[in-house]
């Protein structure tokens, strides 16, 4: 992976370091997120399912949510890391919470094979829900 910036190399430990907490019983499909901040830090998720299926919650939207409780909402980039052979990328849900805070944010996905590819918010979902009708 010599093609990482030392930060994305240190979101991707991140990422798979909290990927180890995942709690999939159900779907047997751990992911890791972790979220970089403009202050620096770096939040992290994993998935977390439950019994009654729909409760379960995606491991970007708990790294999301977590930088948002602590009050660093500045995001700068993302990365998801999960163990299939091809890269896993964020589910609609979480893209269209991502757009509330940073539409054009830089994504890092990670493939079986280490792998990495960079794309972002927008280009993964150009047409988001607008509460508010925009000119
Ligand atoms: N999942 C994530 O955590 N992130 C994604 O980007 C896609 C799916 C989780 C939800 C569920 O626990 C499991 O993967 C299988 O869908």
């Amino acid at each position: 992976m010599g093609n990482l910036s030392e930060q994305e190399e240190k979101l991707l430990q991140a990422a798979k370091e909290a990927r180890k907490k995942a709690y999939a019983p159900y779907s047997d499909f751990s992911v890791g997120a972790a979220i970089l901040t403009s202050s620096g830090r770096i939040f992290s998720g994993c998935n977390v399912e439950n019994s009654s299926y729909g409760l379960s919650c995606c491991a970007e939207r708990v790294a999301i949510f977590s930088a948002v409780a602590a009050g660093d909402r500045d995001f700068v980039m993302l990365a998801v890391v999960s163990g299939i052979s091809g890269y896993t990328y964020p589910c609609g849900a979480c893209l269209q919470v991502l757009t509330e805070f940073a539409p054009k944010l830089t994504l890092l996905l990670i493939n079986g094979k280490a792998e990495v590819l960079r794309t972002s918010v927008d280009a993964l979902l150009p047409c988001t829900f607008q509460l508010k009708k925009q000119d």
